[in-house]
Protein backbone atom coordinates (compact mmCIF):
# COMPACT_ATOMS: atom_id res chain seq x y z
CA UNK A 1 0.00 0.00 0.00
CA UNK A 2 1.30 3.29 -0.75
CA UNK A 3 0.01 4.66 2.44
CA UNK A 4 1.30 8.41 1.77
CA UNK A 5 -1.30 8.40 -1.28
CA UNK A 6 -4.22 6.60 0.83
CA UNK A 7 -3.88 9.37 3.27
CA UNK A 8 -4.16 12.28 0.57
CA UNK A 9 -7.26 10.77 -1.09
CA UNK A 10 -8.68 10.50 2.36
CA UNK A 11 -7.53 14.18 3.02
CA UNK A 12 -9.21 15.47 -0.40
CA UNK A 13 -12.48 13.18 0.36
CA UNK A 14 -12.91 15.01 4.16
CA UNK A 15 -12.11 18.77 2.89
CA UNK A 16 -14.59 17.94 -0.01
CA UNK A 17 -17.34 16.40 2.27
CA UNK A 18 -16.68 19.35 4.90
CA UNK A 19 -18.12 22.19 2.41
CA UNK A 20 -20.99 21.13 1.83
CA UNK A 21 -21.66 21.19 6.09
CA UNK A 22 -20.40 24.43 6.35
CA UNK A 23 -22.31 26.88 8.40
CA UNK A 24 -24.22 28.72 5.62
CA UNK A 25 -26.08 31.76 7.21
CA UNK A 26 -24.53 34.88 5.29
CA UNK A 27 -26.15 37.85 7.10
CA UNK A 28 -25.53 39.39 9.45
CA UNK A 29 -22.99 36.43 10.47
CA UNK A 30 -20.46 36.66 7.71
CA UNK A 31 -17.20 37.08 10.08
CA UNK A 32 -18.07 34.34 12.41
CA UNK A 33 -18.86 32.02 9.34
CA UNK A 34 -15.91 33.06 7.73
CA UNK A 35 -14.38 32.74 11.18
CA UNK A 36 -15.22 28.99 11.52
CA UNK A 37 -14.40 28.39 8.06
CA UNK A 38 -10.93 29.56 8.86
CA UNK A 39 -10.25 27.34 11.41
CA UNK A 40 -11.84 24.51 9.89
CA UNK A 41 -10.61 25.04 6.01
CA UNK A 42 -6.48 25.84 8.06
CA UNK A 43 -4.98 22.94 6.88
CA UNK A 44 -5.26 19.93 9.60
CA UNK A 45 -4.67 16.89 8.71
CA UNK A 46 -8.26 15.24 9.15
CA UNK A 47 -6.42 12.27 11.32
CA UNK A 48 -10.39 11.94 13.28
CA UNK A 49 -12.62 11.69 10.55
CA UNK A 50 -10.13 9.24 8.46
CA UNK A 51 -9.73 7.05 11.58
CA UNK A 52 -13.57 6.66 11.40
CA UNK A 53 -14.22 5.91 7.55
CA UNK A 54 -10.95 3.67 8.10
CA UNK A 55 -12.60 1.73 10.81
CA UNK A 56 -16.26 1.74 8.90
CA UNK A 57 -13.76 -0.12 5.84
CA UNK A 58 -12.98 -2.66 7.59
CA UNK A 59 -16.20 -4.39 7.46
CA UNK A 60 -17.91 -2.23 4.98
CA UNK A 61 -17.55 -0.27 1.93
CA UNK A 62 -20.49 2.28 1.24
CA UNK A 63 -18.53 5.30 3.79
CA UNK A 64 -21.90 7.45 3.20
CA UNK A 65 -23.33 6.36 6.24
CA UNK A 66 -20.75 7.48 8.29
CA UNK A 67 -19.62 10.68 6.60
CA UNK A 68 -21.77 13.02 8.71
CA UNK A 69 -19.93 11.76 11.61
CA UNK A 70 -16.91 12.11 10.25
CA UNK A 71 -17.52 15.59 9.61
CA UNK A 72 -18.94 16.64 12.73
CA UNK A 73 -15.73 14.86 14.55
CA UNK A 74 -13.72 17.41 12.85
CA UNK A 75 -15.91 20.22 13.68
CA UNK A 76 -15.44 18.92 17.18
CA UNK A 77 -11.54 18.76 17.03
CA UNK A 78 -11.18 21.86 15.78
CA UNK A 79 -13.78 23.71 18.43
CA UNK A 80 -11.07 22.19 20.66
CA UNK A 81 -8.42 23.54 18.72
CA UNK A 82 -9.54 27.55 18.96
CA UNK A 83 -10.46 27.44 22.37
CA UNK A 84 -7.14 25.63 23.24
CA UNK A 85 -5.28 28.31 21.66
CA UNK A 86 -7.17 31.40 23.40
CA UNK A 87 -4.87 33.30 25.78
CA UNK A 88 -6.92 32.32 28.71
CA UNK A 89 -5.94 28.65 27.58
CA UNK A 90 -2.14 28.35 25.23
CA UNK A 91 -2.40 31.51 24.76
CA UNK A 92 -0.91 30.32 20.92
CA UNK A 93 -0.20 33.04 18.20
CA UNK A 94 0.25 30.30 15.70
CA UNK A 95 -1.45 27.38 13.72
CA UNK A 96 -1.38 25.13 10.61
CA UNK A 97 1.41 28.06 9.53
CA UNK A 98 -1.17 30.95 10.66
CA UNK A 99 -2.25 33.46 13.06
CA UNK A 100 -4.33 31.47 15.77
CA UNK A 101 -8.11 32.38 15.74
CA UNK A 102 -8.18 34.70 17.77
CA UNK A 103 -4.96 36.36 16.13
CA UNK A 104 -6.62 36.55 13.13
CA UNK A 105 -10.37 37.83 13.97
CA UNK A 106 -10.06 38.48 18.00
CA UNK A 107 -10.93 36.88 21.46
CA UNK A 108 -15.04 36.93 21.32
CA UNK A 109 -15.43 36.23 17.70
CA UNK A 110 -13.01 32.94 18.11
CA UNK A 111 -14.68 31.75 21.62
CA UNK A 112 -18.14 32.04 19.31
CA UNK A 113 -16.59 30.46 16.10
CA UNK A 114 -15.60 27.46 18.76
CA UNK A 115 -18.97 27.44 20.59
CA UNK A 116 -20.21 28.04 16.56
CA UNK A 117 -18.29 24.77 15.44
CA UNK A 118 -19.42 22.67 18.59
CA UNK A 119 -22.33 23.48 17.85
CA UNK A 120 -22.78 22.96 13.75
CA UNK A 121 -21.14 18.99 14.86
CA UNK A 122 -24.57 18.60 17.01
CA UNK A 123 -26.70 20.13 13.79
CA UNK A 124 -24.80 17.66 11.43
CA UNK A 125 -25.84 14.49 13.42
CA UNK A 126 -29.02 15.64 13.77
CA UNK A 127 -29.88 16.47 10.47
CA UNK A 128 -28.80 13.01 9.28
CA UNK A 129 -30.58 11.58 12.53
CA UNK A 130 -33.93 13.38 10.88
CA UNK A 131 -33.12 11.77 7.51
CA UNK A 132 -32.62 8.14 8.74
CA UNK A 133 -35.26 5.92 8.89
CA UNK A 134 -36.60 4.24 11.97
CA UNK A 135 -35.47 0.86 11.89
CA UNK A 136 -31.77 1.91 10.98
CA UNK A 137 -31.75 4.86 13.51
CA UNK A 138 -30.72 2.12 16.66
CA UNK A 139 -26.84 2.29 16.36
CA UNK A 140 -26.91 5.59 15.19
CA UNK A 141 -28.63 6.83 18.51
CA UNK A 142 -26.03 4.99 20.20
CA UNK A 143 -22.96 6.49 18.19
CA UNK A 144 -24.75 9.89 19.34
CA UNK A 145 -24.71 9.32 22.69
CA UNK A 146 -20.94 7.96 22.53
CA UNK A 147 -20.12 11.14 20.34
CA UNK A 148 -21.64 13.32 23.31
CA UNK A 149 -19.93 11.74 25.95
CA UNK A 150 -16.59 11.85 24.56
CA UNK A 151 -17.02 14.97 24.05
CA UNK A 152 -17.49 15.98 27.07
CA UNK A 153 -14.37 13.90 28.17
CA UNK A 154 -12.44 15.95 25.81
CA UNK A 155 -13.47 19.03 27.22
CA UNK A 156 -13.06 17.36 31.41
CA UNK A 157 -9.21 16.49 29.91
CA UNK A 158 -8.24 20.63 28.86
CA UNK A 159 -9.57 21.38 31.81
CA UNK A 160 -7.68 19.58 34.34
CA UNK A 161 -4.53 19.89 31.85
CA UNK A 162 -4.83 23.71 32.09
CA UNK A 163 -5.66 23.29 36.05
CA UNK A 164 -2.40 21.95 36.84
CA UNK A 165 -0.02 24.02 34.82
CA UNK A 166 3.13 24.26 37.24
CA UNK A 167 1.97 21.12 39.03
CA UNK A 168 4.07 18.42 39.44
CA UNK A 169 1.68 15.62 38.89
CA UNK A 170 1.08 12.04 39.85
CA UNK A 171 1.44 9.45 36.70
CA UNK A 172 -2.36 8.69 37.04
CA UNK A 173 -3.34 12.21 36.63
CA UNK A 174 -0.81 12.63 33.39
CA UNK A 175 -2.74 9.13 31.92
CA UNK A 176 -5.61 11.35 33.17
CA UNK A 177 -5.62 14.53 31.24
CA UNK A 178 -4.13 12.21 27.99
CA UNK A 179 -6.88 10.03 27.98
CA UNK A 180 -9.67 12.43 28.05
CA UNK A 181 -7.77 15.46 26.13
CA UNK A 182 -7.14 13.33 23.15
CA UNK A 183 -7.70 10.07 23.73
CA UNK A 184 -11.38 10.40 24.07
CA UNK A 185 -12.24 11.75 20.52
CA UNK A 186 -9.50 9.11 18.79
CA UNK A 187 -11.16 6.42 20.58
CA UNK A 188 -14.61 7.62 19.31
CA UNK A 189 -14.02 8.06 16.02
CA UNK A 190 -12.80 4.46 15.21
CA UNK A 191 -15.61 3.13 17.55
CA UNK A 192 -18.03 4.84 15.62
CA UNK A 193 -17.00 3.81 12.25
CA UNK A 194 -17.33 0.45 14.17
CA UNK A 195 -20.72 0.50 15.53
CA UNK A 196 -21.87 2.11 12.09
CA UNK A 197 -20.77 -0.51 10.30
CA UNK A 198 -22.57 -2.91 12.54
CA UNK A 199 -19.15 -4.59 13.87
CA UNK A 200 -19.75 -7.42 16.93
CA UNK A 201 -18.83 -6.59 20.04
CA UNK A 202 -15.37 -8.51 19.67
CA UNK A 203 -14.20 -6.34 17.17
CA UNK A 204 -15.63 -3.35 18.80
CA UNK A 205 -13.29 -4.67 21.65
CA UNK A 206 -10.35 -5.06 19.82
CA UNK A 207 -10.48 -2.11 17.79
CA UNK A 208 -11.11 0.22 20.84
CA UNK A 209 -7.97 -1.73 22.11
CA UNK A 210 -6.23 -0.01 19.17
CA UNK A 211 -7.91 3.12 19.73
CA UNK A 212 -6.81 3.75 23.12
CA UNK A 213 -3.45 2.98 22.24
CA UNK A 214 -2.88 5.07 19.54
CA UNK A 215 -4.83 7.78 21.47
CA UNK A 216 -2.13 7.93 23.80
CA UNK A 217 0.19 7.80 21.45
CA UNK A 218 -1.02 10.92 19.08
CA UNK A 219 -0.60 13.05 22.37
CA UNK A 220 2.75 11.48 23.20
CA UNK A 221 4.23 12.18 20.26
CA UNK A 222 2.37 15.65 20.46
CA UNK A 223 4.42 16.21 23.74
CA UNK A 224 7.76 15.50 21.98
CA UNK A 225 7.09 17.71 18.82
CA UNK A 226 6.69 20.58 21.46
CA UNK A 227 10.14 20.08 22.63
CA UNK A 228 12.19 19.00 19.72
CA UNK A 229 9.95 19.86 16.52
CA UNK A 230 9.96 22.25 14.01
CA UNK A 231 8.15 25.02 14.61
CA UNK A 232 8.02 25.90 10.26
CA UNK A 233 7.28 22.20 9.78
CA UNK A 234 4.39 22.13 12.53
CA UNK A 235 2.76 25.35 11.72
CA UNK A 236 2.91 25.93 15.63
CA UNK A 237 5.21 27.04 18.24
CA UNK A 238 7.72 24.96 19.52
CA UNK A 239 8.54 24.94 23.50
CA UNK A 240 4.89 25.84 25.15
CA UNK A 241 4.72 23.21 26.84
CA UNK A 242 7.58 23.75 28.53
CA UNK A 243 6.95 27.74 29.24
CA UNK A 244 3.31 26.73 30.81
CA UNK A 245 4.93 24.06 32.47
CA UNK A 246 2.35 21.44 31.54
CA UNK A 247 2.47 18.17 32.63
CA UNK A 248 3.37 16.18 29.75
CA UNK A 249 4.95 12.45 28.75
CA UNK A 250 8.68 14.67 28.00
CA UNK A 251 8.13 16.69 31.39
CA UNK A 252 7.56 13.23 33.34
CA UNK A 253 9.70 10.59 32.05
CA UNK A 254 12.55 13.17 29.44
CA UNK A 255 12.44 13.18 25.78
CA UNK A 256 14.50 9.57 25.85
CA UNK A 257 11.68 8.07 27.88
CA UNK A 258 8.75 9.46 26.24
CA UNK A 259 10.23 7.91 22.98
CA UNK A 260 10.28 4.47 24.42
CA UNK A 261 6.80 4.33 25.43
CA UNK A 262 6.06 5.72 22.00
CA UNK A 263 7.16 2.76 20.37
CA UNK A 264 5.89 -0.04 23.24
CA UNK A 265 2.65 1.62 22.55
CA UNK A 266 2.88 1.84 18.96
CA UNK A 267 3.90 -1.90 18.80
CA UNK A 268 0.98 -2.41 20.92
CA UNK A 269 -1.68 -0.46 18.95
CA UNK A 270 -0.50 -2.55 15.92
CA UNK A 271 -0.89 -5.90 17.83
CA UNK A 272 -4.62 -5.39 18.46
CA UNK A 273 -5.24 -5.78 14.40
CA UNK A 274 -3.47 -8.81 13.98
CA UNK A 275 -6.70 -11.04 13.13
CA UNK A 276 -7.47 -8.33 10.58
CA UNK A 277 -5.20 -9.00 8.01
CA UNK A 278 -5.35 -6.52 4.43
CA UNK A 279 -8.50 -5.53 5.63
CA UNK A 280 -6.39 -3.57 8.59
CA UNK A 281 -3.53 -2.20 6.34
CA UNK A 282 -4.28 1.52 6.60
CA UNK A 283 -4.93 1.35 10.43
CA UNK A 284 -1.60 -0.27 10.87
CA UNK A 285 0.48 2.36 8.95
CA UNK A 286 -1.63 4.62 10.22
CA UNK A 287 0.08 3.72 13.71
CA UNK A 288 3.05 4.51 12.66
CA UNK A 289 2.85 7.37 11.24
CA UNK A 290 1.34 8.79 13.96
CA UNK A 291 4.64 7.66 15.88
CA UNK A 292 6.98 8.99 13.01
CA UNK A 293 4.90 11.71 11.95
CA UNK A 294 6.81 15.63 11.57
CA UNK A 295 3.40 17.55 12.12
C1 LIG B 1 -3.65 18.59 17.79
O1 LIG B 1 -4.30 17.63 17.05
C2 LIG B 1 -4.25 18.71 19.13
C3 LIG B 1 -4.16 17.52 19.95
C4 LIG B 1 -5.21 16.90 20.37
C5 LIG B 1 -2.86 17.02 20.36
P1 LIG B 1 -3.92 17.35 15.53
O2 LIG B 1 -2.45 17.32 15.38
O3 LIG B 1 -4.67 16.16 15.07
O4 LIG B 1 -4.49 18.64 14.80
P2 LIG B 1 -4.60 19.01 13.27
O5 LIG B 1 -6.06 19.17 13.03
O6 LIG B 1 -4.01 17.93 12.44
O7 LIG B 1 -3.86 20.28 13.16
C1 LIG C 1 -4.82 20.11 22.74
O1 LIG C 1 -3.71 19.74 23.43
C2 LIG C 1 -5.94 19.18 23.09
C3 LIG C 1 -7.24 19.72 22.72
C4 LIG C 1 -7.40 20.78 22.02
C5 LIG C 1 -8.40 19.01 23.20
P1 LIG C 1 -2.37 20.60 23.26
O2 LIG C 1 -2.56 21.96 23.76
O3 LIG C 1 -1.28 19.77 23.82
O4 LIG C 1 -2.26 20.60 21.66
P2 LIG C 1 -1.51 21.64 20.73
O5 LIG C 1 -0.06 21.30 20.90
O6 LIG C 1 -1.88 23.00 21.15
O7 LIG C 1 -1.98 21.30 19.36
MG1 LIG D 1 -3.49 22.69 25.46
MG1 LIG E 1 -2.20 23.84 22.90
Amino acid sequence: MNFKKELNKYQEQINREMQKYLRKQEVPEKILNNSMEYSLMAGGKRLRPILVIAAYEIFKQDTKKCMPYAVAIEMVHNFSLIHDDLPGIDNDDFRHGKPTNHKKFNEATAILAGDGLLNQAYIVISEDLKDTAKEELENKIEVFNEFSISVDRMIAGEYIDTEYEGNQITDECLEYIHKNKTGALLRLCVRMGAILADANEEDLENLTKYAEKIGLAFQIKDDILSEEGNEEVLGKPVGNDKELEKCTYVSKYGLQGAKEILDKITKEAIEELKEYGEKAEFLRELAIYIKNRDK
